[in-house]
């Protein structure tokens, strides 16, 4: 037996690289991703090519590794080349963030020494992190000191947090599914309705409230609903509001939601996943007021704090709830019952072990200071308004004044399908692939978006796009 230890420590050994070999890949490493950044301003926001990285697949995992030279190549090849390029400043669709440089230094000290951050009494100094960061962002937000909360992998996670605990609270159990009803508007992000299928609440009643002009939420129709539904004898328990649609950025009046959720016993759930950082403005913190009347909160740093992908927030207001959802005890957890200064991260999400992403939040916050942050998506703000301008002049219809940083706009072309025209519009730009825009459609047209949010994203780079569209714009007319 102690030879085959022997043996096999011998060749285990080898995922334990010593300290020449740790630098001789980390340099490799750093150079690649120095190379990365330092071209970032000039390499395309979208690569098409024919092959969409399927070489990747030509090089199966196998018995004895490759060297890092070649590990490189691949990536380098298929990966960090076709497609998306979030990381560019020119990545101007969906919703961007960027990825901040410290961030990924936070998770490399976070993956070396591998913390803990689930359960207090494993990693004690972890949590604390985890649990100031949650309440800071809940004290930013106007939220109380006794808010509960989670860092989440992302908008989508936290959605479902948010709304299973708001399942549990009002007592939504399977008999009660079919006659309860949710409110939301038609402009709700897609995880939402993801979250309400996953909570087992697809059965539930959605009442899709109609929007105004501006696709805000028309709260006289939400009134109207729910008064209907009650004397239906049906069971209204939730509403989901948007702080930032997706499609065009649109902020539901938060405030007079708060009003009717209060009165009508209603639990209040709001999107904030890519609005709710603009509160570090003036102008976002007069535009998000009544967020802090809300029961619980979905914000993604990995949105508007710019953090590379898998960071996202999810508030609640009743810890108790938030715990009874996501609490579970086994035998061979006992140990952590002992430390309980702090409540757990994994009794208050799904998760058990998990990454330590406070990290990833914490490092770049202390480093910069909060400063450069406030002037990052200030900028975005007035970018969105001087595209807003431009793009108008150009001859575009874009009927909305922006509320944050979205701006949706569609060229009124006089001959042939308008939605045909716009969609070749769009798709000329991504081929040309110094800037990427992504599209959606408005009232059955089909529209152009404008989403303002990586923080490499500067004047430049708007002036950049308004001179692409302005060229293909001619090709196509
Ligand atoms: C308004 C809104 N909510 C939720 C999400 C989902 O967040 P995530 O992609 O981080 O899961 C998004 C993503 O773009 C979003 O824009």
């Amino acid at each position: 037996m102690e030879k085959d230890l022997a043996k096999l420590e011998q060749i285990a050994r080898k995922l334990e690289p010593s300290a020449k070999e740790r630098k001789n890949i980390r340099n490799k490493v750093v150079a690649y991703t120095e190379k990365f950044i330092n071209k970032i301003e000039h390499s395309n926001a979208f690569n098409f090519t024919a092959e969409k990285g399927a070489a990747i697949l030509n090089h199966p995992i196998s018995e004895k590794g490759i060297g890092i030279k070649k590990a490189l190549e691949i990536i380098k090849n298929n990966v960090d080349y076709p497609g998306l390029n979030p990381a560019s400043g020119g990545h101007l669709g969906y919703i961007p963030g960027g990825g901040i440089y410290y961030s990924a230094l936070g998770d490399y000290m976070a993956d070396i020494t591998n913390r803990y951050a689930g359960i207090f009494f494993a990693g004690p100094g972890a949590v604390r992190m985890e649990n100031m960061l949650v309440q800071w962002i809940a004290q930013l937000m106007g939220y109380p000191k006794n808010t509960a909360g989670n860092l989440t992998s992302g908008g989508s996670i936290a959605n479902l947090i948010a709304i299973c605990t708001a399942r549990d609270a009002k007592k939504i159990t399977a008999s009660k599914i079919k006659s309860s009803v949710i409110y939301l508007t038609e402009q709700a992000h897609h995880s939402v309705q993801k979250a309400i299928r996953i909570a087992g609440l697809g059965e539930c009643a959605l009442r899709y409230v109609p929007v105004d002009k501006n696709y805000k939420m028309n709260i006289t129709e939400l009134q109207k609903q729910i008064a209907a539904d009650k004397k239906n004898k049906l069971n209204p328990f939730l509403i989901i509001a948007s702080a930032g649609t997706t499609d065009v950025g649109a902020i539901d009046p938060l405030a007079d939601i708060g009003t009717i959720a209060k009165k009508e016993k209603l639990w209040y759930h709001i999107d904030a996943a890519y609005g709710g950082f603009f509160i570090l403005t003036a102008e976002g913190k007069k535009k998000l007021r009544g967020i802090e009347l809300s029961d619980s909160l979905t914000i993604d740093p990995h949105k508007g704090l710019f953090l590379p992908y898998g960071l996202g927030v999810v508030l609640v207001k009743n810890k108790a709830q938030l715990n009874a959802t996501h609490f579970y005890q086994a035998n061979y957890m006992q140990d952590a019952l002992s430390a309980t200064d702090e409540l757990s991260p994994a009794d208050l999400s799904p998760e058990l072990t998990k990454h330590f992403r406070g990290m990833r939040l914490w490092l770049p916050l202390q480093l910069h200071g909060l400063k450069p942050f406030k002037a990052c998506v200030e900028e975005k703000l007035l970018l969105a308004k001087y595209f807003h301008k431009k793009i108008k002049a150009l001859g575009f219809v874009s009927e909305i004044e922006p509320e944050l940083s979205v701006v949706v706009y569609r060229y009124p072309f006089k001959k042939g399908d308008a939605n045909l025209l716009n969609k070749k519009l769009v798709e000329a730009v991504q081929k040309d692939g110094r800037i990427f825009i992504s599209s959606t459609m408005l009232n059955g047209k089909y529209t152009l978006r404008f989403a303002c949010l990586a923080f490499r994203t500067h004047k430049k780079t708007v002036d950049t796009l308004l001179r692409v569209i302005s060229k293909e714009l001619q090709k196509i007319k």
